[in-house]
């Protein structure tokens, strides 16, 4: 696990090949043979709140492709950062690159916290999914060869003619996933996506999540208040620091895919974990 917080790299050199050794570039991962690796890249952001500072010059480079979790203290700006690098809020100062392209130019969907707030409860759970590609216009056959194919995909055992209240917190969640990736982000943005389920049901869809990933391999950057499941999800666990808010680490997990409950118990996770930890209250107590 080494140290990652990155120098100040123009932003052109980005995208492109990384040098092979000794800068503090991330190293990325060798992507598929002759494709250099695509990062998301932070450059300059700055972002206030009346007077308090919750980032001043933050920058972070992730790779493409990956799952990436973000994990830091208590009002650190985990929210902040993933609202503001997915578009939904301004930044005060800052860009935001995807593979060099901007977010406008970047297909994204956001899966929130709350998702009793975040389907509509006048449209059955189908047409919550197929409400995306109305919007987008997309032609009706079209539409459905898309949901269909998709709920063929995820295997969806949920009786998607309800209404989202005649659901369970987790079906309700699994809906909101669902009308996410039907318009088939580059990235995927989730905060806190299970925060509001009952442990169990938070065990199965952390099952669910990775069974999109491994299928889809949409990026991921899924907020997590629980190092549990920062880890046991992710390529990369992005350790934020108290505000203003900066990059403590961005620690390696070099687990098997899927992470199951061999996996989240295994030496090499407690390992992980511990290390994580020592680095968060080593934040904390700063
Ligand atoms: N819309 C807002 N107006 C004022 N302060 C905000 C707003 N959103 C977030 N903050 C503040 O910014 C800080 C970071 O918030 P947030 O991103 O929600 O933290 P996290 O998700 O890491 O818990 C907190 O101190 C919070 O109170
Ligand atoms: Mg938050």
């Amino acid at each position: 696990m080494r140290s990652h917080r990155t120098s100040v790299v123009p932003l052109k050199a980005v995208s492109p090949e990384p040098s092979g050794s000794g800068g503090a570039m991330p190293t990325p991962s060798a992507g598929v043979a002759g494709k250099r690796q695509a990062f998301m890249t932070v450059r300059g952001l700055r972002k206030t709140f009346d007077n308090a500072v919750v980032y001043d010059d933050f920058e972070i480079d992730l790779p493409l492709g990956q799952f990436i979790s973000i994990f830091g203290p208590n009002g650190c700006g985990k929210s902040t950062l993933i609202n503001m690098i997915s578009g939904l809020m301004p930044m005060d100062r800052g860009e935001v690159l995807y593979d060099g392209q901007r977010i406008a130019e970047t297909k994204i969907s956001y899966v929130f916290q709350n998702y009793r707030e975040a389907l509509f409860p006048w449209l059955r759970a189908i047409d919550n999914i197929y409400y995306p590609l109305k919007v987008m216009g997309v032609p009706r056959a079209e539409r459905k060869r898309r949901v269909e194919k998709l709920i063929e995909e995820f295997e969806v055992r949920i009786d998607l003619n309800a209404y989202p209240y005649e659901l369970s917190g987790g079906q309700q969640q699994t809906v909101s996933i669902l009308r996410a990736l039907v318009t088939e982000p580059e990235v995927l943005f989730l905060d806190e996506p299970f925060s509001a389920l009952d442990y169990e049901m938070t065990l199965f869809m952390r099952e669910q999540l990775q069974k999109i990933f491994m299928k889809t391999k949409t990026t991921m950057l899924l907020v997590s208040h629980d190092l549990d499941e920062a880890i046991q999800l992710a390529d990369k666990v992005v350790l934020l620091t108290r505000r203003p808010t900066r990059v403590a680490e961005i620690v390696d997990v070099n687990l098997a895919w899927p992470r199951n409950l061999d996996a989240t118990t295994s030496e090499s996770f407690m390992t992980l974990k511990r290390h994580c930890l020592d680095r968060f209250w080593k934040e904390v107590r700063a």
